[in-house]
């Protein structure tokens, strides 16, 4: 089967993925333990295979035999990345797309696909996330979302086979400088949903308003100024703020408090 897509920029980073693994390895870890194939795709890992090769790492030290397939829809990028990683049993590169065809069937426990979907539409977007979900291992995830080029500044959505289930919001604080900038990173079903009205809209006011009135927070670092202002969000918002990841700069929300109005499931 061809493989489902079109070949996009490749811009990539080293480590520039490390929030969003951290996270997958705190979140998704006990999937990946308790999984009975413990396969893991990462779906457009771009003009190099650092990441890929990263998440292999990241997961190994969850699970011994873990099996991470880089898959690109570029066939040069491809021959590259075989050609330049040292072969590594549990880790491969092959030419796939949405349909996931180089797995042959096995179904997948995770799937990340991060700055992928950025140049598709909305619409495809979605259709890209409902046929990579159907193909998951049950209790498996797909981890779908945008970044800044060094990492620093990243937004993610976790769907499950029933559709999505939660938006997170991760960042490096001291660099931050206010939430507003998430909104150039959010995933490609919300970037367009950043206006009057819609629900992510209003948390992204939320959220720099919390910040705003916690700048006295701000003398005992940049971190309490976040705990602070999770809390404030917290208020109104269903953030779970029992966990301990606020601690390193992330916030997540459950998907039904922001997916947009009007959206035909
Ligand atoms: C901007 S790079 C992202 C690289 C890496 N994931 C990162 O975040 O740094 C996006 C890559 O996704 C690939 N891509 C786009 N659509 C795809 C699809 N349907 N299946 C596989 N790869 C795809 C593009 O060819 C491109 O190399």
């Amino acid at each position: 089967m061809r493989p489902v897509g079109s070949i996009t920029r490749g811009t990539t980073n080293p480590n520039r993925l490390r929030r969003v693994d951290r996270w997958i390895a705190g979140e998704l870890g006990r999937a990946l333990r308790g999984a009975a194939d413990p396969l893991v795709v990462d779906l457009g890992f771009g003009a190099s295979p650092v990441t890929t090769v990263e998440l292999f790492r990241r997961l190994h030290a969850v699970r011994r035999d873990v099996e991470v397939v880089g898959l690109e829809i570029d066939p040069d990028r491809v021959r590259q990345a075989v050609a330049l990683v040292p072969a590594t049993p549990g880790l491969s590169f092959a030419h796939g797309g949405f349909e996931l065809g180089p797995l042959g069937g096995r179904r997948p426990v995770l799937v990340r696909a991060f700055n992928v979907l950025r140049q598709y539409d909305e619409a495809a977007a979605r259709t890209a996330w409902d046929r990579v979900a159907a193909a998951l291992a049950p209790g498996g995830a797909l981890v779908e979302g945008t970044c800044d080029e060094p990492g620093r500044v990243a937004t993610w959505v976790r769907v499950a086979a029933a559709g999505p289930q939660s938006l997170t919001f991760g960042a490096h604080l001291p660099s931050l400088g206010t939430p507003a900038r998430f909104a150039e990173r959010l995933p490609k079903a919300l970037i367009h949903r950043n206006v009057a009205g819609e629900p992510v809209h209003e948390l992204l006011r939320a959220m720099t308003a919390a910040w705003d009135a916690s700048a006295p927070h701000g003398v005992f670092g940049p971190r309490q100024r976040w705990l602070a202002t999770v809390e404030k969000v917290a208020t109104e918002w269903p953030v779970d703020v029992a966990g301990a990841r606020r601690r390193v700069g992330e916030l997540t929300v459950p998907w039904e408090s922001v997916d947009p109005r009007g959206h035909q499931p």
